[in-house]
């Protein structure tokens, strides 16, 4: 058995072989492993009984279950309209010159992938943005690089 494989047995039996599973072990997987490989929703499929399909429609539509491998830390810029309304488009487009990757990407090193979000639930204080699971409101361009910057020095 793989270490995916464990771990997926591991969810399973803590969350119940049921439908109702499907979301905590798919963040359970993305949260040991940054992200959700074909292989692995295909696991999960057939350990709960679900199609593929259904896994992979569940897992797309929840923008925060990558599918895709990420780096080592994941910038989320709100992309919803109170923090666009709010100036987020010079948030992304100062996060993109800073790291020379586009919404999507991931820098060379894998210290670093660019995505946007949506309502991340502080409107009142826009743009928004998180970085893993630390939420920076009332970001300017000018902080944000400031904030990523300190990640850089904390991730080898
Ligand atoms: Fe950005 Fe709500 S619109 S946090």
């Amino acid at each position: 058995m793989t270490n995916t494989e464990a771990l997926i047995h591991e969810l399973i039996e803590k969350h119940g072989k049921n439908r109702n599973a499907l979301m905590p072990v798919l963040q359970g997987v993305v949260a040991r492993e940054k992200f959700l490989s074909e292989d692995t929703m295909i696991a999960v499929a057939r350990e709960l009984d679900l199609s593929a399909a259904d896994v992979y429609g569940t897992a797309s539509f929840y923008t925060f279950l990558d599918t895709k491998p990420r780096g080592r830390n994941i910038i989320r810029v709100c992309k919803t309209i109170s923090c666009h309304m709010q100036g987020k488009e010079a948030i992304i487009r100062a996060i993109e010159d800073h790291l020379l990757i586009k919404v999507g990407e991931t820098t060379h090193d894998n210290k670093f992938t660019l995505l946007t979000a949506n309502c991340l639930g502080w409107c009142h204080k826009g743009p928004v943005m998180l970085v893993n699971d630390e939420v920076f409101p009332s970001i300017t361009p000018e902080k944000v690089i400031e904030i990523i910057e300190e990640f850089a020095k904390k991730t080898n």
